[in-house]
């Protein structure tokens, strides 16, 4: 997160994803997540024509949406008022090319985490503190940057970002274009500085709202017009294997109940949001996370669950893909588990300790480099079965239907910081895709609060508050909704 002080210093606070303030007053007890520095994850292209290529899905029919684009009346677009067919196909369509469009701006959002964080690149000390566009450190970071760049060797990070440079017309290997591409990294710098300072203030307004949920959506749709990020912490994990444990006391999960689940953005860990780790290769977490916490709670079992991944980034489904040939061959999928050194509360260092006992084993974890000295980490090594259980598909799930033939519908779904990138209509639309793909009495697990409506077939069962740090408010709410 970046922030200007009281003293007008400009500091990129080391903070995850999810902030959260906890009230004492019901119905919303708890007041959902300040989502700092979800700026994370450099991207890939993401054009619509590229795309294309692997096959998109139709866009869903105007007779299912018609209920709810009818009851959003003038919240609509202007463009969709009065909706009818031909006026929802060109309005969804463009919107998914938006969508995923947004990708790529998510992407330079991540090549500025990697400028202030990253150790993989530079010797200099990481940038959490900054004074100073122009402090001698960040500048001295961005030649090394530049240099690794011309350089990438076998640095995944650094070959992305050449990539995404190059489609914004920069050319990283020319000497020539060296600065013209040093100004364009500055640019995006402040850019990143300016946004998070805006977000400050957004957050800090909808904190005045008087009534509580009015307050929740704005915080829910924070980033509606950012660059949508990849990025990913265990956390969110943490918070979904709450919110299992918390339903499963209650008896609202039955034991051994589960056996298809759906990951919505599942993400990639680029460079951490918060610390911008990039010591280890990039890697995804969270269809593996909730087939392990399925196990460990009993609601699923072993050998008996299917995951499927929707994702809209290129970058997300390939490394899935990539996993599962590498599975195909006996290949285990070994996650890094660095665990960030701003205080967690006592069950998220269980938490993460206990990560992967259900589908692996502990592995040597890649040892931290000397700027990191002291970080505690882990490895775990997950086995085939578990990566071959897990399928990746292309889905929008704001405006694109899956496959009709599989008409094999979900126990659960899950979607963490996802649709806090979109405005009202987008989620009211997503719940609904969600109702779709959901079995009647399955469950959706989210931490962003969604506008329910009663043309959707989804009821509001309640949520989990989940702490992650000792201090204060770090948190985050993990909401149920049930498919009536
Ligand atoms: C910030 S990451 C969250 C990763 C992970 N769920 C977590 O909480 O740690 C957001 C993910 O959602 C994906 N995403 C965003 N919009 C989406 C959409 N409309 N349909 C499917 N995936 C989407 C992004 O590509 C990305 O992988």
């Amino acid at each position: 997160m970046i922030r200007i002080t009281s003293d007008g210093v400009i500091r990129f606070e080391c903070m995850p994803a999810q902030k959260m303030k906890f009230r004492s007053q019901r119905p919303l007890r708890l007041v959902l997540a300040l989502m700092v520095g979800v700026a994370g994850v450099w991207l890939f292209t993401h054009c619509r024509d590229k795309q294309t290529d692997a096959g998109h899905r139709p866009i869903i029919s105007f007779a299912t949406v018609k209920p709810v684009l009818e009851a959003l009346g003038d919240k609509l677009p202007p463009q969709l008022r009065e909706p009818n067919e031909a006026k929802w196909k060109t309005w969804a369509q463009h919107e998914d090319d938006v969508v995923r469009g947004r990708l790529e701006q998510g992407a330079l959002d991540s090549m500025i985490n990697l400028l202030l964080f990253g150790t993989s690149f530079t010797t200099q000390p990481r940038v959490i503190t900054m004074h100073d566009l122009h402090d001698p450190v960040v500048q001295s970071r961005v030649d090394d940057l530049l240099q690794g760049l011309r350089n990438p060797g076998r640095n995944e990070r650094l070959i992305f970002l050449r990539n995404v440079l190059r489609r914004s017309g920069m050319d990283p290997d020319s000497s020539t274009g060296d600065e013209k591409t040093k100004t364009f990294v500055l640019e995006n710098l402040r850019r990143v500085v300016q946004e998070q300072n805006t977000f400050r203030e957004q957050f800090d307004e909808a904190t005045h709202e008087s009534d509580q949920q009015a307050e929740l959506s704005k915080r829910s749709r924070m980033f509606h017009d950012r660059g949508i990020s990849l990025d990913t912490t265990i956390l969110s994990s943490f918070g979904i294997e709450g919110a299992l444990r918390d339903m499963k006391d209650r008896a609202m999960l039955p034991v051994r109940s589960i056996t298809r689940v759906a990951v919505i953005g599942p993400g990639l860990d680029f460079t951490d949001k918060g610390f911008g780790y990039d010591f280890y290769p990039l890697q995804t977490l969270q269809p593996f996370a909730v087939y392990d916490s399925l196990i460990r709670l009993g609601l699923a079992e072993p050998g008996k669950i299917d995951i499927t991944a929707f994702d809209i980034s290129r970058e997300v489904l390939e490394h899935l893909r990539s996993a599962h040939d590498r599975a195909k061959a006996g290949e285990n999928y070994v996650v890094q588990l660095p665990r960030e050194s701003w205080p967690w509360v006592a069950e998220a260092v269980q938490y993460w300790r206990s990560f992967g006992s259900e589908i692996g084993e502990p592995a040597a974890p890649v040892q931290p480099p000397p700027a990191l000295k002291g970080l505690e980490t882990r490895a775990v090594a997950i086995r085939p079965d578990v990566i071959l259980s897990c399928k990746p598909v292309d889905l929008n799930v704001v405006f694109e239907q899956v496959d009709r033939s599989d008409t094999r519908r979900f126990d659960l779904i899950i979607a963490t910081n996802v649709f806090l990138y979109y405005d009202t209509v987008e989620q009211a639309l997503a719940l609904q895709n969600i109702s779709t793909l959901l079995k009647p009495g399955g469950f959706f697990l989210t931490n962003d609060w969604l506008p329910g409506l009663p043309q959707i077939p989804m009821r509001s069962m309640g949520y989990t508050p989940v702490r992650y740090g000792e201090s204060g408010d770090w948190g985050d709410n993990i909401f149920w909704w049930q498919r009536q």
